[in-house]
């Protein structure tokens, strides 16, 4: 099967995903693997792919560009109240994240959560009058959203519209890869649309035979890397954010040209930081519908940690030492300056 992005799909099929389907309960409908680049994704990918690869970007719109576990949805809400509700009156900032800044592919990881409640359809037919549930909840409402839209996105650039920066201004944002991973793991035992259950140990394999949803980690971030001198693209790091996050809220106000006063950038730096998400998400997050209870109660919600180098707490001097080959291997020689603090 051969797509509009130029790729091919290849169903992940024999020994391979029987170890994978013990593992991942929420995949109901299997894992493509895209070549070249070799991305993983859920099967009802493929059904999308091209609408992706043509969705029509607009000069208004800002992408939230990020691997998984990045700080998406820390970004999405500064970017959003930098441009809606810098002076916190907005009508509409009480709602969940994702609902005003939407999640272009969301759809491919519905194999689970669409049989569970159907809160996601009630919103879709609110927001979407008169269309079609099985063109894409997320998809559409993404389409439908009303200017200025903030997007999000976890695709690699190479299955986004080739003419994306030309159109609109994107910001990525990058993370270490070993906190990448432990955050990964964390939202995958927690987000039924995952139902992760096997080990930390063999997490950390996944991800360096880049073998999850959205692998390979060091393909995504290359690509990101090699446009960084684009006009149309701002690349922040997790660890600068947490560091300085009013350096970094001004250098996003120049990039995203919102002209904010020192009193608004003060509002919101406070109104999305991780204690006042954390608080207005309630405990299970933007998906608080679809965790796994037990992961919940025992490991915490979708607001997990927020911080900068809880792996040296979780990753055993074996598991650092595959991490410390991937990176040598595959991300050193791109040139990111991650920092693990
Ligand atoms: P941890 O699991 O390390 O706590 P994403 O939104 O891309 O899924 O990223 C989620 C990660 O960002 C989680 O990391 C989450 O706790 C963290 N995060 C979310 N909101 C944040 C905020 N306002 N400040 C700092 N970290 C935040």
């Amino acid at each position: 099967m051969k797509f509009l992005n130029g790729h091919e799909a290849k169903a992940i099929e024999g020994e391979e995903w029987k170890r994978q389907k013990s593992h991942w309960l929420g995949y109901a409908d299997g894992l493509v693997r895209f070549s070249p680049g070799g991305w993983v994704l859920p099967t009802p990918f493929t059904k999308f792919a091209d609408k992706y690869y043509d969705f029509k970007f607009r000069s208004t719109d800002v992408l939230v560009h990020t691997w998984a576990k990045c700080g998406t949805t820390w970004t999405q809400e500064i970017v959003w109240t930098m441009r809606n509700n810098p002076d916190l009156n907005h009508p509409m900032a009480g709602i969940s994240v994702n609902a005003r800044a939407p999640f272009l592919e969301f759809d491919m990881f519905m194999a689970t959560a669409k049989k569970q409640d159907d809160n996601f359809l009630e919103t879709f037919h609110r927001l979407c009058p008169g269309k079609d549930p099985s063109d894409g909840m997320f998809l559409q409402m993404t389409e439908c959203a009303k200017d200025p839209r903030t997007i999000k996105s976890h695709l690699p650039l190479s299955l986004l519209p080739p003419s994306l920066l030309e159109t609109t201004k994107v910001v990525a944002v990058l993370r270490n890869p070993k906190d990448v991973l432990v955050s990964y793991h964390h939202h995958c035992r927690l987000l039924n649309a995952h139902g992760y259950v096997g080990s930390l140990e063999e997490f950390v394999q996944y991800f360096v035979d880049d073998d999850l949803a959205y692998s390979p980690y060091w393909l995504h971030v290359k690509e990101v890397w090699e446009k960084r001198e684009h006009p149309n693209l701002h690349i922040m790091f997790f660890e600068d954010m947490k560091a300085d996050i009013m350096k970094e809220l001004r250098r996003l106000d120049g990039f995203l040209e919102t002209r904010l006063s020192d009193d608004q950038l003060d509002n919101v730096a406070r109104h999305t930081g991780f204690g006042a998400m954390k608080t207005r998400a309630g405990d299970g997050g933007p998906a608080s519908n679809h965790v796994n209870t037990e992961v919940l109660t025992k490991d915490g919600g979708f607001f997990r940690k927020g911080q900068s180098g809880d792996w040296k707490n979780k990753l055993s001097p074996e598991m650092e030492e595959k991490v410390n080959k991937y990176i040598e291997e595959k991300i050193k020689n791109i040139g990111v300056p991650f920092k693990f603090v």
